[in-house]
């Protein structure tokens, strides 16, 4: 085998059909189907749509990405799946695909943590991940602090949220202000044009007492709350709702916690890297946030682009690449999904 890998990836945790293929850290094919919009409908996610329309999307999927690609199944050197965590029904289609496949190829099979796919993705736009690296992963199932010695093999939590993650807040408040689901890209919408300080909403788990307890962990309920509780108020007086400016002061509670945290992780642990992942790092205000706080405390920022934040294959395929190179053992044929894959768990055996 040459020293780039040849793999593909399959993504099915939620609602998005991914199929990516990469040569070592180079994007080759990124092929997403998803049922987003049928999900809408339902305001949220529901599993069985979800798997219906997993099964119904793989087998175009993978063709379109190996068309793309411009390679056949035989010139694979191994092929990646998200083995957790997500919903069970939806990874099950993802992993008996992969399964499938490498039972037909005879490539070995690497079930892989979806959340370390998140950060793993990074290398096919800025090279291998420096190491270590504090990881800020926020997307509509979790939030997490991690430190990265090895994406491969040695992850570990510094904190996570204690309640609802980042993007389920972005989703809870877009519903509370009418607007389509998934409410996150339509906030960062609404907020581009709103005035952040406009309303002071609350910054969970950073006053002191919180901080010597949680000094990494988040908390976005209350927040959610808060602002359930302002436009309340505002119906109630019958007062028109300042769209704009509930949607940028929102996000700016959420990014102002994200970021302070991230960063003071980097100080207290003496890292010089950060690295941002997960559907929410799409944010505009988060990236432009970070990069500014990271460049004042001499911390070198990365973030892949949007398309490759928010879930696909190409990120399952990036960490899958990242293993063969780093001489991994490959999983069992027979590999079980996990729903609640622990993030310091970087791959099933
Ligand atoms: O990683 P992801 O695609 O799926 C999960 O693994 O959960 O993340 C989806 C989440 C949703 O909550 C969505 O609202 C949020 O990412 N999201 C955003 C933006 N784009 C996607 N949140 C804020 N701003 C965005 N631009
Ligand atoms: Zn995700």
């Amino acid at each position: 085998m040459s020293s780039e890998p040849l793999v593909l990836g399959i993504e099915t945790s939620c609602d998005e059909t991914g199929v990516g293929i990469v040569r070592g850290s180079t994007l080759l094919a990124d092929a997403v189907a998803t049922s987003v919009d049928e999900q809408a409908r339902f305001g949220g996610v529901v599993p069985e749509v979800a798997s219906r329309a997993h099964l119904e999307a793989m087998r175009s999927t993978v063709e379109r990405a190996l068309s793309d690609a411009k390679v056949s199944l035989s010139d694979l050197d191994a092929i990646a799946v998200t083995a957790g965590p997500g919903l069970v029904g939806a990874l099950l289609v993802g992993t008996a695909t992969a399964q499938a496949l490498s039972l037909a190829t005879s490539k070995p099979l690497y079930g892989v943590n979806h959340l370390a796919a998140h950060v793993a993705v990074d290398r096919l736009e800025h090279g291998p991940l420096p190491q270590p690296a504090i990881a800020l992963l926020v997307s509509g199932g979790h939030s997490s602090l991690l430190r990265v010695d090895d994406v491969t093999s040695d992850v570990t939590a510094l904190g996570a949220t204690i309640d609802d993650a980042a993007g389920e807040a972005f989703d809870k408040v877009g519903r509370l202000l009418g607007l389509p689901f998934p409410g996150g890209p339509h906030i960062d919408r609404w907020a581009t044009e709103g005035n952040p300080a406009a309303i002071d909403f609350p910054r969970g788990l950073t006053s002191q007492r919180d901080l010597d307890r949680h000094r990494y962990d988040f908390s976005f309920s209350g927040l959610k709350t808060a602002v359930a509780r302002w436009v309340e108020l505002r119906q109630r007086e019958g007062e028109p709702i300042a769209m704009p400016d509930v949607a940028a002061s929102f996000q700016e509670a959420v990014v102002d916690v994200l970021s302070r945290k991230a960063v003071d992780a980097c100080r207290q642990q003496g890292i010089e890297h950060m690295v941002l992942g997960g559907g929410v790092a799409a944010n505009s205000r988060l990236r432009t946030v970070l990069e500014e706080r990271c460049g004042h405390a001499g911390i070198a920022f990365r973030v892949p682009r949007p398309a490759l934040c928010t879930d696909n294959g190409a990120m399952v395929a990036a960490l899958g690449s990242a293993l063969v190179e780093s001489g991994q053992p490959a999983s069992k044929l027979g590999i079980a999904v996990d729903s609640s894959l622990s993030v310091e768990q970087v791959t099933v055996t």
